[in-house]
């Protein structure tokens, strides 16, 4: 694990803050350097004054934190009083009735909203009393499988309004994805949509929301938006229609008085074992990290139009799609469909239709639209670029430079920045105004962040050594809990290293001080950026008859950054070719489309320790052909299947299995 990263970083290229940009950044690099030394020095001094600063509080919080990372217990602005929901619109009303809230464009560009802070203002109040309509109280969770239109982000704050606590599904998971989602978080109220529409084909979300609830029996209610306007079932009971309900209710609804500590929503995301986590963020922290950290990292100023491509189903949707522009006041972009259709130019065409300043999206998606050629993006002007953002997985340095030079026309900042649903908001990123910038490197850490590589025995590794990236010092977005397991939550990020905030990553530090964040150390991958854990794929491997064992691993993909490689013992009698299909089939449709296997291997036997854990670090290995250097072996309870694996693998030639 412990390992000498070399010469490599020394020789990497340095690009100064552009001059154009020093004019206006809000945070140059003395004040940084400064404002960080007092962030981890005092810290609830300086967080109590960005939560006077960032946030309206209905009533003062008697303690600024209490409780500490060694107990878990950590709490913000304990007794303060506060709206989310407030917070992002009612608070702008004075002064931005009439400025755009949110741009919606369509999957085919045919269409787009512009919606006001007014209009959203009506909406949501709308939408919050026809939910308390249908009994909704403070507390209750809430389900959310929307497409990316303009009616999630109500529903999401219409639930903030009232008290409740939204849970959003990303409209790409599977009807078994959701149904387990429903059932995890309780929820009895379901929002969707007839279909969503991604690159020209039509997601039937009412359909697998059907599906879902049929195994869901608290789930009474069910609001449908007609988006697309195909044909659906509606069952008379259950079912309302959204345009229908909101036109019943009253257009004021007070927003609800909430307590810091409350919940605001539970997020799942995939972990190491087959069940994913309901991480849960509370209301008070949660708003301050984001609000400020949205402001200083995205460099926003009043009148900027910035886009966040990442779905409102992800935490990159919560926090910086929706939380943090509005909170701001800002002028947030929400666009339905994807990067290649109607063509490869479509996000810069985009950029240029509604002259978005700020820009923040996935390595996948730059790989993916680099790959198509220059011709795409040079056909388009992009002048009202200020500044990029990446988030997700590492940034290939290459992929960096095309993104600065053909993408920003060698004139915007890019903030890679690392963060993780847990963190509620981004802890490690240049400072588009202050940070010398590294291509491939999140930077240095954001204001009252202390992050730290350890090894193995948890011990402080040296300069340019990779290790366990850990977080010595709580900050107000961190996660409270995972809903309804406090045990796995203080298992998973906790017990390992006591005092510390563990977060799965593996990382290193060069000398200069910049965080070079390597990939995940646990068992999860990051397929397109999303998270997807190794035991829920082996989980749906297994629910096929034919399928004795299964282990699956992350491998390297020149577009998705990684993708799933299974290793697959089979029973005696099954047809490869034949049960291959099947078991990419059963994995999409228990998990969505995401987790579409690369390739299978099929073995006779899985390398185990005499605990029964499998080693994936042979397995990893194998799967890229690299047979030498397996490690220490000796601790397996059947040595000789390293052999069996290696003669198993080199016989296969690699065929992609075909979609
Ligand atoms: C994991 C968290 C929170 C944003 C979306 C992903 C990886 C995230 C970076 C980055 C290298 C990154 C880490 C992390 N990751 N950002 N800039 N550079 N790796 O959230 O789904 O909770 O995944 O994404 O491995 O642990 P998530």
């Amino acid at each position: 694990m412990e390992r000498q990263i070399g010469e490599k970083q020394q020789k990497e290229k340095i690009y100064k803050v552009p001059s154009s940009f020093l004019k206006h950044a809000h945070i140059n690099l003395k004040q940084y350097k400064k404002l960080y030394r007092y962030s981890i020095k005092n810290p609830n001094k300086f967080w109590a004054q960005q939560a006077e600063k960032f946030i309206n509080w209905f009533s003062p919080w008697k303690k600024i934190s209490t409780g500490s990372l060694k107990k878990h217990n950590m709490r913000w602005f304990v007794g303060g009083k506060l709206n989310a929901c407030y917070n992002c619109i009612d608070r702008h009303l004075e002064t931005h009735r009439n400025v755009a809230a949110i741009i919606w464009e369509s999957d085919n560009g045919n269409e787009s909203r512009t919606i006001s802070y007014g209009e959203l203002h009506e909406k949501v109040s709308r939408f919050a009393n026809v939910l308390k309509k249908q009994g909704v109280k403070k507390g209750d969770r809430v389900c959310i499988y929307l497409p990316m239109i303009p009616e999630i982000i109500i529903a999401m704050l219409a639930c903030a309004r009232i008290g409740a606590i939204h849970s959003v599904v990303f409209g790409g998971f599977s009807a078994e994805s959701l149904c387990t989602r429903i059932l995890d978080a309780g929820c009895r109220l379901l929002i969707t949509a007839d279909f969503g529409a991604r690159g020209g084909q039509y997601i039937p979300s009412k359909k697998n929301a059907d599906k879902a609830i049929a195994k869901c029996p608290k789930v009474k209610k069910v609001i449908v938006v007609k988006h697309t306007g195909h044909p659906i079932t509606m069952h008379r009971k259950r079912d309302i229609w959204y345009h229908e309900a909101m036109s019943e209710v009253d257009a004021k609804c007070p927003a609800v008085k909430m307590d810091a500590n409350d919940p605001l929503f539970i997020l799942y995301t995939s972990g190491s074992t087959g069940k994913p986590k309901g991480i849960l963020h509370t209301i008070g922290g949660y708003l301050v990290f984001v609000a400020m950290s949205f402001k200083y990292i995205f460099d926003y100023h009043a009148g900027d139009t910035y886009w966040c491509t990442a779905d409102l189903g992800w935490i990159t949707g919560h926090s910086y799609l929706l939380y943090g522009p509005l909170l701001n006041g800002g002028t947030t972009l929400l666009f339905e469909g994807v990067p290649n259709y109607p063509s490869f130019s479509r996000y810069w065409e985009i950029i240029d239709k509604h002259q978005v300043n700020i820009f923040y999206t996935a390595p996948t998606a730059i790989r993916a639209l680099r790959h198509e050629g220059d011709d795409w993006v040079k056909k388009t002007s992009r002048k009202s670029l200020k500044l990029l953002g990446s988030v997700g997985e590492p940034i290939n340095p290459d992929v960096w430079e095309w993104y600065y030079n053909v993408v920003g026309n060698k004139r915007c900042p890019i903030v890679d920045t690392w963060w993780q649903t847990e963190t509620g908001g981004i802890l490690i990123t240049p400072l588009p105004g202050a940070t010398p910038l590294k291509p491939g490197s999140a930077a240095w850490p954001f204001f009252g962040i202390v992050p730290e590589i350890i090894n193995e025995k948890s011990k402080l590794v040296k300069d340019n050594q990779s290790g366990r990236l850990v977080l010595k010092q709580a900050w107000p977005g961190l996660m409270k809990t995972i809903y309804g397991d406090k045990k796995r939550f203080v298992k998973t990020y906790f017990k390992e290293v006591p005092g510390k905030y563990l977060t799965g990553d593996s990382a290193y530090r060069d000398k200069k001080g910049y965080f070079w964040i390597i990939g995940r150390n646990d068992d999860v991958i990051k397929v397109s950026g999303h998270r997807i854990g190794t035991g829920e794929v082996e989980s749906a491997l297994l629910s096929v008859p034919a399928v004795s064992e299964a282990a699956v691993v992350a491998v390297p993909h020149e577009i998705k950054g990684q993708s799933i490689f299974a290793y697959v013992v089979k029973k005696s009698g099954a047809k490869s070719d034949a049960l291959k299909k099947t078991l990419n089939n059963r994995v999409r449709q228990k998990i969505g489309p995401i987790a579409t296997l690369q390739d299978v291997q099929w073995v006779k036997a899985l390398p185990k320790t005499r605990s029964g854990k499998i080693m994936r670090r042979i397995l990893r290995k194998i799967a890229v052909n690299e047979f030498d250097d397996l490690g220490d072996t000796s601790t397996l309870a059947n040595p000789s299947v390293v052999d069996d694996l290696i003669a198993e693998r080199k016989k296969y030639s690699a065929k992609i299995i075909k979609r």
